[in-house]
């Protein structure tokens, strides 16, 4: 079997070892991938929808695998079925959960699943109006896909304001929302759309500063499993990923493939922040090197409709996943810093974004690199994690250097 990856960060760099290691995986493609994947697998620049679909036709691709969520938001997983091709990711409709925040919301609020309070405004002058209703801190969210930079917490009126004025209206508009007090912790259904086995839990850290501060980003590092969670995975599997998969397949459009539950565990019980219509990354890079059981015979349960039989084993280990971003990512950051890195290359290592310069690789993204350790714990898991970092370096590196070590309790 041939795969086929869609994406180009480090989520996609493990996906490709990942498949690899699957019994029957004979070659990875990674289009576009980047120039440190590039070390492992073969990458192709498929510019289009129709381009994937030929190159899939003309070299015998197997199975496509998306990782990220614009190509699926703007309808390949549609494309891919109807040329007969196996893709793991769901429908264009099927992944408004995560294109759509106002979609999701109002699809938990129908069924009953346990999130934040919120309200739509339309416009400015209504959401501004609107303030009122809330206290602080008070969440603002842009309704389209924001690479994790749609969401403002504001903490007074003057933030808020500030929030509203720079956050794009669609023309179903934005949504205010109430602050859950709790901490975070994010659960992988893979589902064929009627049955559904849910992962190991992981979970993101997704400010740019140690102890959470700083702005949001798309996540400075991640680790998995994480025990003080499995308390609450019943619950989290009867009152929220079963009535959403029930009310998509009620929609006439089940969702198929891997829903990411991002989650506030608060006094009330677990509540969604967001759905996402994929796999998370950095959480991918922690997951998938724990994962035992192969990822092509999940694919494949998924694409024959038998997640009813599929068991999914992970390692008895913890990993920690520690991101290294260039100087000034989230917002501006400069480019082109060469990237001293030992060779061979260690493992855990992927890649997000890198180019090839005339000697080795340099800069070229905000999120440039992503390590991962395992361990018996998480202590020698972040201390494998961060060894293996310190080998790395470039000009003006940031990372976290707490990774895994905040306090789970409310
Ligand atoms: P999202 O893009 O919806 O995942 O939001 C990004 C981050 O903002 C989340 O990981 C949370 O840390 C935070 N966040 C979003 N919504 C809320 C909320 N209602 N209450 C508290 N924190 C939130
Ligand atoms: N790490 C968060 C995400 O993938 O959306």
């Amino acid at each position: 079997m041939r795969v086929l990856i869609i994406g180009s960060g480090g989520r996609e760099h493990a996906l490709a070892e990942c498949f690899m290691r699957s019994k029957g995986v004979v070659k990875v493609v990674v289009s576009p991938g980047n120039a440190g994947i590039a070390i492992q697998y073969q990458c192709q620049n498929l510019a289009t929808h129709d381009e994937i679909i030929n190159y899939c036709t003309s070299e015998a691709i197997g199975l496509v695998f998306i990782g990220p969520e614009q190509p699926i938001a703007h309808g390949l997983s549609d494309k891919l079925v109807a040329a007969g091709i196996p893709v793991i990711a769901p429908s264009q409709y099927a992944a408004q959960l995560e294109s759509s925040k106002i979609f999701a919301k109002e699809l938990m609020l129908n069924q009953g699943i346990p999130t934040a309070r919120y309200i739509i405004a339309k416009n400015l002058k209504e959401a501004e109006a609107l303030l009122s209703e809330f206290s602080y801190p008070l969440v603002i969210k842009a309704d389209g896909l924001a690479a994790g930079k749609g969401v403002s917490i504001a903490h007074n009126l003057v933030d808020a304001m500030e929030a509203l004025h720079s956050t794009e209206f669609t023309a179903q508009g934005v949504i205010l929302e109430e602050f859950l007090q709790g901490w975070e912790a994010s659960l992988f259904a893979i589902t064929d759309g009627q049955h559904f086995v849910s992962t190991i839990f992981a979970q993101d850290h997704k400010q740019l500063y140690d102890y959470d501060t700083g702005p949001n980003t798309g996540g400075m590092g991640a680790y998995a499993p994480v025990p003080e969670a499995e308390t609450y995975r019943a619950q989290i599997e009867d009152e929220i990923i079963s009535p959403i998969l029930a009310a998509m397949r009620e929609m006439g459009h089940p969702y198929k493939g891997i829903l990411y539950c991002g989650l506030m565990i608060t006094s009330e019980g677990p509540k969604v922040i967001e759905f996402n219509c994929r796999l998370g990354d950095p959480e991918a890079e922690v997951l998938l090197p724990l994962l035992e059981t192969y990822l092509m015979d999940i694919c494949q349960a998924i694409l024959s409709n038998d997640v009813i039989n599929l068991h999914v084993e992970f390692k008895n280990s913890t990993a920690v996943a520690v991101v290294l971003a260039s100087e000034g990512y989230p917002q501006e950051y400069a480019k082109g810093y060469p990237i001293s890195i030992p060779e061979p290359l260690p493992t855990g290592v992927y890649f997000c974004g890198v180019r090839r310069a005339e000697k080795g690789f340099v800069t070229s993204g905000g999120r440039v690199l992503c390590v991962t350790g395992m361990g018996d714990n998480i202590t020698d898991a972040r201390t494998s994690a961060y060894a293996k970092l310190s080998k790395v370096s470039f000009h003006g590196q940031t990372y976290r250097k707490d990774i895994g070590l905040r306090k789970n309790s409310l």
